[in-house]
Parts: C-alpha cells; sequence; structure tokens
C-alpha cells in the first residue's frame, strides 16, 4: 500500500532516495518522510513535492530510508509519517499493520519507552532498540523483533550506528531488493530501482534481508540462509508500476484476495462469532437504539449498499432503505436521532455522498462511513465508521473498492446482528465462511484465461442484458455498469424476475445475458429466467457454481465459481463479471484505466 525505497552506495542518497519516492507517487499519499544517518529526519504530510521543500539544502548521506504514506491508521500528520524511531538510533519505515501493537507497547512502556506517535510501526523501533540493549547487534535485535510481531509488514530498517547497512524484512506486504554494483536498494515495488539496476530480488514471507553496498544476505526468520539468484526485470518503470500487469484495473482486480485480507485484519472474533470494529466503538451505545438505517452512496458503491440492505435486515433484523445519495438530498426524508445514514464512499469526497450525510446530520441522525480514503471529508465528518483497507485504487474502473466495501458491510452485519438477535452459531458460521474467501477468490482469480476468452467471443455484441435475483441482484446491476463504463456499449441490469416486465423484449440472438446462478435459495428461479431467454435464442453465459451439471445443458458459456453463503456469494460473484468488462474492453482497445468522461473523484454534482 504505502511506499518504501531504501539505498545503500556512494552516491548522494538524499536525492536519489526523492526520486524514487516520485516514482511511487502514483498510487497517490499524503505523506512522506526521509532519513539518513549523516542529516537525520524530515517528515511532512503532503507528497514528494512537500518533502523536497522541507529538506535542507545540504542534506547528505550515502544510504538511508524513505517512505510515501497513505493514511490507514491514524491522520496523514508530520507526527504519524515515517520513519519511526525509538531514540533516534533505530529507524523504521514500514507498510502494513502490526496487530499486536498495543501489547507490545505496554511491555516496552513499563521498560521506560515513551512514545512519540500512535503508529504502529513506532512500536517497531522501539522494540529494536529494547532487543539492541541486550543483543548489542542490528542484525540479531530486528530478527528478534521480527519474529515477535504479529501482523503483516514490509520494512526497510536502518541504524544511525551502522550507516551502510540496512535491513528489509517481508511478512505479507510486498519488499524487492535492487542488486547494483557496490549499491543496493530496498523498494516496495519495482518502480523506483528500475532506473539503477533491472537485477531484483523478491523476498516471500518470513524472510529477513541484510544489505550493504557490496553485499546481500538473505535469511528465514528461523535464522536458516536462503539462496535466490537475482531475476533481470524487464519491464518499463509504468509496467512497474502496475505490478508487471498491462492495466491499473486488471492488477486491483487481482489484488482481491489481500483486499479481503486487509479488511477483515484484527476485526473478527471467530471462536465467539463477533466483529470488532474500532471505528465504532465511540458510537456503541447509539448503535444498539438504532431503528433503521438509510444507505446513501453512488454508483458501484450504491450497489454494495444494495447488498448490505439484504444482509442487515436478513441477519441484523434493522429496516434499511438504499439511496442514491443524488435523490436522498432533493427530498425531504423523514429522519430522527434513532436513525443511521451510512455513506459507502471508495473516495469519501464523493459530492452527492457528502451532501447527503450532512442532510442526516442536520436532521439530527447518527452518521455512519465505510469509506477508503482516510482523513477524506467524509471520513472526518460522518459521527464514526469502518475504514476499508483496501489501499489506493487507481483505476477509474471500482474493483477492489467494491469487494472490501461487501466485506466491511458484512463486518458491519455480525457486529450489529450481535448486538441484536444473531445467535453466536450464526456468527461463528459467517466468520468461518468470511475466512476461507480469499483462498476461494484465488481460485477464480487462477481461471482468469477462460473469462478472457470468453469475453472475446462476446466482444462484438453492441447490447448486453445482466440478470440476478436476491444478493445478486445488485452484481447483476454492477456487471452491467461495469461493462458500460469500459467499454462503452449498452448494457442493463435487472433482477431476474422484472424481465417478463419488459426487458425480455429485446432478447434476440445478438442479444446476450449474462446470468447469475449461483446454487442459492433463488436458484430454480433463476433456471426458469434462462429458459425463457433461450426461448427467445438469446446467448446467456451463465455464473453457477462448481459441480452443477444441470446449468450447462441450458446456457451456451459456464463461468464456475466455488460455492460460499448466499449473503457471501456477491463478493465472489462480482470478480468474474469485474473480469470479464475488463477483457471485453481491452479486446476493444479502449482505455481501461481512463474512460472516456469519467473522473475517480466525482466532487461535482
Ligand atoms: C464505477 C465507479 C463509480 C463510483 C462512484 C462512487 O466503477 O467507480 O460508480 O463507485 O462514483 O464513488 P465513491 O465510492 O468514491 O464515492
Amino acid at each position: 500500500m504505502c511506499g518504501i525505497f531504501a539505498y545503500t552506495g556512494a552516491k548522494e542518497a538524499g536525492n536519489l532516495l526523492l526520486e524514487g519516492l516520485v516514482s511511487l507517487e502514483y498510487r497517490g499519499y499524503d505523506s512522506a518522510g526521509i532519513y539518513t544517518p549523516e542529516s537525520g529526519v524530515v517528515k511532512t504530510p503532503g507528497a514528494v513535492g512537500a518533502l523536497r521543500k522541507k529538506m535542507p539544502k545540504k542534506y547528505e548521506g550515502k544510504s538511508g530510508i524513505a517512505h510515501l504514506r497513505w493514511a490507514t491508521h491514524g491522520e496523514p500528520t508530520e507526527v504519524n509519517a515515517h520513519p519511526h524511531t525509538g531514540s533516534g538510533e533505530i529507524w523504521v519505515v514500514h507498510n502494513g499493520i502490526i496487530e499486536n501493537f498495543k501489547e507490545l507497547k505496554g511491555v516496552l512502556e513499563k521498560k521506560g519507552h515513551t512514545f512519540a506517535s500512535k503508529s504502529d510501526t513506532e512500536v517497531l523501533a522501539h522494540l529494536i532498540e529494547e532487543h539492541m540493549k541486550k543483543e548489542k547487534n542490528f542484525e540479531k535485535a530486528t530478527l528478534k523483533a521480527l519474529n515477535q510481531v504479529r501482523g503483516t509488514y514490509g520494512v526497510a530498517v536502518q541504524y544511525k550506528g551502522e550507516p551502510e547497512k540496512l535491513i528489509a524484512g517481508r511478512m505479507g506486504s510486498p519488499i524487492v531488493l535492487g542488486i547494483g554494483k557496490n549499491e543496493n536498494f530496498i523498494a516496495s515495488d519495482p518502480s523506483p530501482i528500475l532506473k539503477h539496476t533491472k537485477k531484483v530480488v523478491f523476498l516471500n514471507d518470513g524472510e529477513m534481508a541484510v544489505l550493504t553496498p557490496k553485499s546481500h544476505t538473505i535469511y528465514k526468520l528461523t535464522k536458516e540462509l536462503v539462496k535466490r539468484a537475482p531475476e533481470e526485470l524487464d519491464w518499463s518503470p509504468e509496467e512497474a508500476q502496475k505490478g508487471g500487469y498491462e492495466h491499473f484495473m486488471l492488477k486491483e482486480i487481482m489484488e482481491g484476495p489481500e483486499v479481503i485480507e486487509n479488511t477483515l485484519r484484527g476485526r473478527l472474533i471467530p471462536e465467539k462469532g463477533m466483529a470488532k470494529l474500532g471505528g465504532l466503538e465511540s458510537v456503541t451505545k447509539e448503535l444498539a437504539k438504532i431503528e433503521r438505517i438509510i444507505i446513501v452512496a453512488c454508483g458501484t458503491a450504491y450497489y454494495a449498499g444494495l447488498v448490505g440492505e439484504y444482509m442487515l435486515e436478513e441477519f441484523a433484523g434493522i429496516p434499511v432503505e438504499v439511496e442514491l445519495a443524488s435523490e436522498f438530498r432533493y427530498r425531504h426524508p423523514v429522519l430522527n436521532q434513532r436513525t443511521a445514514v451510512l455513506a459507502i464512499s471508495q473516495s469519501g469526497e464523493t459530492a452527492d455522498t457528502l451532501e447527503a450525510i450532512r442532510e442526516g446530520k442536520r436532521k439530527g441522525a447518527l452518521t455512519l462511513g465505510i469509506v477508503n480514503a482516510v482523513g477524506s471529508t467524509i471520513a472526518r465528518e460522518t459521527d464514526a465508521g469502518v475504514y476499508n483497507h483496501a489501499g489506493p485504487e487507481m483505476s477509474v474502473a471500482s474493483t477492489k473498492a467494491l469487494v472490501s466495501q461487501l466485506t466491511a458491510l458484512t463486518l458491519l452485519t455480525i457486529f450489529l446482528g450481535r448486538q441484536r438477535g444473531m445467535s453466536a452459531k450464526t456468527g461463528k458460521e459467517i466468520a468461518k465462511e468470511l475466512k476461507a474467501l480469499p483462498k476461494k477468490l484465488a481460485a477464480i482469480l487462477s481461471g482468469k484465461e477462460a473469462i478472457e476468452k470468453l469475453a472475446k467471443k462476446y466482444s462484438g455484441a453492441r447490447d448486453f442484458l445482466f440478470i440476478g435475483r436476491k444478493y445478486n441482484f445488485p452484481i447483476a446491476l454492477e456487471g452491467a455498469i461495469k461493462l458500460k463504463e469500459i467499454s462503452y456499449i449498452h448494457a442493463e441490469g435487472y433482477g431476474a424476475g422484472e424481465m417478463k416486465h419488459g426487458p425480455i423484449a429485446m432478447i434476440d440472438e445478438n442479444f446476450p445475458t449474462f446470468a447469475l446462478a449461483p446454487k442459492d435459495s433463488v436458484y430454480d428461479k433463476m433456471l426458469s429466467n434462462i429458459e425463457q431467454l433461450k426461448a427467445r435464442k438469446g446467448p446467456v453465459i451463465a455464473l453457477a457454481n462448481e459441480g452443477d451439471k444441470e446449468i450447462g445443458k441450458l446456457a451456451d458459456d459456464v463461468v464456475y465459481v466455488p460455492k460460499t453463503l448466499e449473503m457471501l456469494s456477491p463478493i465472489l460473484n462480482v470478480v468474474p463479471l469485474q473480469l470479464f468488462a475488463y477483457y471485453f474492453a481491452r479486446e476493444k482497445g479502449l482505455d481501461v484505466d481512463r474512460p472516456r468522461n469519467l473522473a475517480k473523484s466525482v466532487t461535482v454534482e
């Protein structure tokens, strides 16, 4: 998520590190920082431009570490920016979340450590310093500390006393080493490295590397030496930013499993069938009294809200309405203190959604947010909320943000459900299946070539219908919007039950339909709808569960996905539709990441 770049060699590190950060800036960051043992630390809110302005003209050092932060925990302030330190001896830049940082902080405070920030990363710096007291060895102390932390990290660490040496570590957050001639690098992706060397080594989870200008040694956290020859990376800088994918959209779809894990991290208590949402703690009592929720959102986020409505009503027993934010603000909604208005927004800046929240506030409702961008206006103006932790979304078409919105809505359903009538058994069942989702989604993604073929086969179509029922009705709407916005063809999403009330008149052999038909409580009804389409010669692609033999006899093509709970099926089922839209638009040679007439953040009405 955040950007890391570190250098050790013979060049002036200050400028080199700043340039490297610029090539990581494509992700859109909100604070930045740099450290060299010779000139010390400089940190600032803003990105590289702000950092450059703040740095003294003479900023020296032949090695150093630098970071761009995209806030997840804590506001984008100077104190929260990286690098972090304890007493000024050990400096750390970190991507990820240290889950047991509160526990570790408590122990360290008892030993006399005082903390400057609320950051989990600062705890790691103190922990290494604490181990240095006994070990008197930078590598051993870092190894001990990394073995103690739980959660995810990609880190680069530097010790003032050994300026030439850098240590990298990885657990769940990417780290790549750049191997140069008498100089070495650490980065969170290869983009800042490639200008200097094409030789790279990707670290695996549970590995630590020690770099000097002339050497690099990799160990497992269990201390065994790792022998891995560097590979030559023939990527252009732009390819490097996209992780080797052709477009950000595909990269972001492929991040789905990781995104689910990040949204869930530290928030599920599976053994109790409960969810812990730190962002809602301040309003727990008010939430228990809520009698109605109104979800406000736009576009894809609105469809997430529709799935949320089904979940919250079925499992938390709360009446829910979902409103297009652009409509909500212009009518006269009846609200009171026992109504919660919940905004769903990736950017946290969508003008209509923001105004809907303000309208809710004016009328005395409790306002909540499910927001991806930390510190955004909606995040600031709502009374409480849940951050998605999906990382920055670069492609205009929203994909991974939707996966995380649906995951966050499930957590909210468990949270509110357990405050009301949901049994521990149901909570446990949902939690168990939620945890299984990343693997199931990874299996879908590994079959992306089959969806690519399908998109090619249908890419001559001028119209497309998407149908689904119950939990998958909103996913049909999403399938249509995704295809429209990036391939510019006419696509409609419909509740399958509504087909006979109008849209079926359009169907002929040139008008294909994507039918969402997982084996759920409305499966038989979906089969009838598919039969009706086939009776009018309409080509049908069905999305079905693995092992469903019946559907192959009806549909022209089938995309199989693993089975999960009905309420969770949208999280899996939406991804083949995202891939379909992606490959369809790519086949047409369109600018997938920047579709015409659209902006990533709609800050006007
Ligand atoms: C579709 C898409 C848009 C956004 C909508 C809301 O792919 O990206 O429909 O979902 O503009 O944006 P946020 O979530 O930023 O409020």
